[in-house]
């Protein structure tokens, strides 16, 4: 496998290349292939998972994806009460100490640009895990995956992002990768009250990436290949009152797959609470499932990298 790019921390998804995109596409294609010639590639190293905020999928697939590779783990949840943090420990001295004890930090916080302050003083690479409304590049990453997947491309493709986007971290990072590639079209489908942010809509604009913005999914769903779910993050809203005028504003089920093209598909960064129907979960477009497990194989191959 020709590396051609080193990788040492993931803080954000404008780091990554469209060169550097394909190769961790293709070293994670080889992961999902052929998991066992990557066994024991990481052996004697120690991945560090230190979690601020609630996980399910980001933190067991990061550790899945050390252990499958050979490598060890250790970390903790719920960090502001579980580790010195609760004592008063800054995030940096925190990064400080675990640098004597990991050779990689998967770093999951609530405060955006978290990850980023960590990275500034660590020696091992960070990988942020998701920090506040800012980022979550690794689920770019393995939405971009799933997306050349199912889709067999992701040039031209054209994609609703739908729900919470102001402060939706996966569609923040999903937009700054998909940029990256040719003929991608964008509809941010939300309430005015969590549209999607200025500096992405700036920065597509400065990569030519055409873009529009409705209130309304229906009048989308007949054109895009993909419908891209997010949750209302109740947890984000200083006031319950906003989060109630919100909640359940879209939803996709039966009736809306029928509106869908036959080889189009649905994602969701997962969790989902009631934005899409159990119903879909049988349909073959159903592809939310299969992009959680991909975030395995990009997890192995991003360890992989930024360890090699
Ligand atoms: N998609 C995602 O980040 O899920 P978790 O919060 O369960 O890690």
């Amino acid at each position: 496998m020709a590396v051609v790019q080193h990788l040492q921390h993931v803080v954000e998804s404008q780091q990554f290349s469209r060169q550097l995109l394909d190769e961790l596409m293709t070293r994670a294609s080889e992961m999902e292939r052929e998991p066992h010639r990557a066994a024991g590639r990481l052996q004697g190293r120690v991945m560090a998972a230190l979690f601020y905020e609630p996980s399910t999928r980001t933190r067991l697939s990061f550790e899945a994806a050390m252990l499958r590779l050979g490598g060890r783990t250790m970390g903790t949840d719920n960090a502001h009460e579980f580790s010195s943090a609760a004592k008063g420990e800054s995030l940096e001295d925190t990064i400080r100490i675990v640098n004597g004890y990991a050779d990689v930090i998967v770093l999951r916080h609530d405060e955006e640009g978290a990850a980023r302050r960590a990275a500034a003083v660590s020696q091992v690479p960070v990988i942020n895990a998701g920090d506040g409304r800012g980022q979550h590049p690794t689920q770019g990453l393995l939405d971009v995956y799933t997306i050349r997947a199912e889709l067999g491309r992701i040039d031209g493709v054209k994609i609703a992002m739908v729900g919470d986007l102001a402060n939706g971290r996966t569609v923040r990072s999903l937009a700054y990768l998909l940029s990256k590639y040719r003929d991608v079209q964008v509809w941010f489908v939300a309430p005015p009250q969590v549209a999607m942010r200025q500096d992405i809509k700036d920065h597509l604009d400065q990569r030519g990436v055409r873009w529009s913005e409705t209130e309304d999914l229906e009048s989308v769903l007949a054109t895009v290949d993909v419908v891209y779910m997010t949750r209302i993050q109740k947890e984000r809203f200083s006031d319950l009152a906003g989060y109630e005028a919100l909640k359940g504003v879209y939803r996709v089920d039966a009736q809306t797959l029928r509106k869908l093209q036959a080889n189009s598909i649905v994602m969701h960064p997962l969790p989902r609470l009631d934005e899409i129907a159990t119903e879909v979960d049988t349909d073959p477009r159903a592809a939310y499932f299969r992009q959680a497990r991909n975030g395995l194989f990009i997890r192995m191959a991003l360890l992989d990298m930024v360890l090699s």
